[in-house]
């Protein structure tokens, strides 16, 4: 079988899926917005994930520099840089199993994650709508700000092109489990490596819940405020230190490769991949909130099994009532956006 299917070809016939497993994955992944602060790491750390054969970066500027760079590192994975423009975006996207997006405009001080709609928001329905033409198929893992609505702008493009499939539409929210899971261990002094700490509701402020309880963690009183206004607003801390250069751009690459390489992992067969994830959600559609973060598990078909919240305490409970309020919001508002704006 390895003779017949060397590394990086496709097999012959129709393999059953227990056979293909054996191989080396054969995934095309795309970054578009490759030349920014995130696209960056993100190609580069991407360009070093083994599962990848094929990185295809695209950008409006800088995108076949990054592609020169980044291709000549070591691995087996072939990368193009394409042109700005339909053709290229076109051709970076068709056949491509993963999609991240990371193009837009980052916060400055003062600045909210939904300051940038306005800029964000016609950036995201426009590369959805050539995602939509080009690659209806692919996982679209959206980190562009706001995710609260970006994620429900590519949702509404999709379904305008009669393409929607809710499995495969993701809003990185892993920046914020990476950041509780770091902030807890240093709190703690215990090896974050070994941290995985629930993070639900959304990716801006108060939307984002850390349910510190289901780790068996008891902080209380100031302590947990603290702990928690952290991980809200942890991305403040960056946005502020960078002092209007931008905001967190190393470890949201980190956060939104981690997050593509478990995607492959579960396209690959493996079982119990579960990451939390933004997401088109039964959870709480009853009260009108379409997307929600929880945790995930994830399987060939993108998402397998969105898992309930789960038990949490009255405190944990304020804060994700706090979230909804805010997130109807902030889904309705991407949704009137491409209504408005088609
Ligand atoms: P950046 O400004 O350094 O890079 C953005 C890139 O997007 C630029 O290279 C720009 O040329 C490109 N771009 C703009 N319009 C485009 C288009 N129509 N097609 C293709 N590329 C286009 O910004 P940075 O720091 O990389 O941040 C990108 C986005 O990620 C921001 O919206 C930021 O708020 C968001 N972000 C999300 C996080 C998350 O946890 N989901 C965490 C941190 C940032």
């Amino acid at each position: 079988l390895q003779r017949l299917c060397p590394r990086g070809k496709s097999p012959p016939g129709q393999w059953p899926a227990s056979v293909l497993t054996q191989f080396e994955q054969n995934s095309k992944v795309t970054v578009l917005g490759a030349g920014g602060g995130i696209g960056q790491p993100l190609s580069l750390l991407m360009k070093l994930n083994p599962r990848v054969s094929e990185l295809a970066l695209y950008d409006i500027k800088g995108a076949p520099g990054v592609a020169a760079d980044v291709g000549h590192i070591n691995t087996n994975s072939v990368v193009k840089g394409y042109d700005a423009g339909e053709a290229g975006l076109k051709d970076a996207l068709t056949g491509s199993e993963i999609v991240l997006i990371p193009a837009g405009v980052p916060r400055k001080p003062g600045m909210t994650r939904d300051d940038l709609f306005n800029t964000n928001a016609s950036i995201v329905r426009d590369l959805a709508k050539a995602a939509a033409t080009a690659a209806p198929k692919a996982n679209i893992l959206v980190i562009s700000n706001p995710v609260n609505s970006t994620v429900p702008i590519c949702a509404e493009v999709f379904k305008a092109h009669g393409v929607y499939d809710p499995k495969r539409l993701f809003g990185v929210t892993t920046l914020d489990v990476v950041r509780a899971s770091r902030f807890i261990s240093q709190n703690k002094s215990t090896d974050p490596a070994n941290e995985n700490i629930t993070v639900v509701g959304g990716h801006s402020g108060a939307t984002i819940v850390p349910l510190l309880s289901q780790s068996g963690y008891e902080l209380s009183g100031e302590a947990l405020d603290k702990y928690v206004n952290r991980v809200q607003f942890g991305g403040d801390e960056v946005v502020q230190a960078k002092g209007g250069a931008g905001s967190a751009t190393l470890s949201m690459a980190m956060a939104g490769a981690r997050f593509a390489e478990s995607l492959l992992k579960a396209a690959q067969g493996e079982k119990g991949v579960v990451e939390p994830t933004f997401v088109d959600s039964p959870l709480y559609k009853d009260q009108g909130i379409d997307f929600f973060a929880s945790r995930v598990e994830l399987g060939p078909n993108g998402v397998e099994n969105i898992l309930p919240v789960g038990d949490i305490t009255p405190y944990e409970q304020k804060l994700l009532d706090a979230c909804l309020k805010d997130l109807k919001g902030n889904i309705a508002k991407g949704v009137q956006f491409v209504k408005e704006n088609p």
